[in-house]
């Protein structure tokens, strides 16, 4: 009969995220079985994420499924003087992970800032967020920047074309700034992406003018995540935060 239960507020959950934006689950499905996972803390950037994205709280059933089982999608009212709170409830025993991450719109995952694993957890499990950057162009940098680029790129003694991309640097270096190797075009044009260098270098195999091929550093994973990613970082302003 639990199991029933189970399946049915999963299968309620699964509908109401799946059948609307995400936004009013929690408060429909109030219910007393199953794990709860809260999210607290001091969070910034939040409002820089281009609308193909969701900051949300999500559960998956193994740690490399795709696509999340159940979600909730962070909105703005869930976030006071810059304090976010929010709370993931009736999570049942075959969800094992619940991640404060970003997905699009589809549920798919694309990146993680924190999680829990909640097998063998207790029924409430808090995930402690203070002080973190969750913008846009943060995420990028952490997640690709500082790790695929920043090596030949200012972060050992070479910066390869002048370009630093290592944290604080990378920024103001690739904004507006004049390609030193692709006459006419800019890094990044904010709001034209396929005219930005950045978006060439990574997506052609090979770009007048630039005599390193890029697009072989980027693993099919961060392919189908990243560049999808910093497209729309691009084309959403490029924004810094
Ligand atoms: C193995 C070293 C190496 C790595 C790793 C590397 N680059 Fe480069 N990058 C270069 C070199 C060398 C050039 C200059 C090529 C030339 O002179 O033609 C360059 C040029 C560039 C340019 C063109 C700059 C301009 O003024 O137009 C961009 C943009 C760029 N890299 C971005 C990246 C990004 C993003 C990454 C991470 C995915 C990355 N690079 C990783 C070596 C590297």
């Amino acid at each position: 009969m639990k199991r029933i239960t189970f399946a049915f507020i999963t299968l309620m959950a699964t509908c109401l995220t799946s059948c609307d934006d995400g936004l009013i689950y929690p408060e429909t499905v109030q219910s007393t079985e199953g794990k709860t996972v809260k999210v607290e803390g001091v969070i910034n950037g939040y409002d820089s994420w281009s609308s193909n994205y969701r900051l949300s709280l999500a559960g998956f059933e193994n740690t490399d499924d795709e696509y999340a089982t159940i979600t909730k999608t962070i909105s703005s009212s869930d976030i006071v003087d810059g304090k976010l709170s929010i709370e993931l409830s009736g999570l049942g025993g075959e969800i094992s992970i619940v991640r404060f991450c970003i997905l699009d719109r589809l549920r798919r995952h694309i990146i993680t800032f924190k999680e829990a694993d909640i097998t063998g957890a207790a029924d409430i499990v808090t995930i402690d967020v203070n002080n973190m950057d969750v913008s846009m162009f943060n995420t990028i940098q952490q997640s690709f920047l500082s790790t695929t680029c920043a090596n030949c790129h200012g972060a050992s003694n070479r910066i390869a074309a002048g370009l630093d991309l290592t944290e604080g640097k990378a920024y103001q270096a690739m904004v507006g700034i004049d390609s030193k190797k692709v006459d006419g075009k800019k890094i990044v044009a904010p709001n034209d992406a396929r005219n930005s260098v950045l978006h060439m270098v990574l997506n052609q195999e090979s770009v007048e003018g630039i005599g390193m091929n890029h697009f072989d550093l980027v693993s099919e994973k961060n392919a189908q995540s990243i560049l999808p990613l910093i497209d729309s970082w691009i084309n959403n302003g490029a924004q810094k935060e």
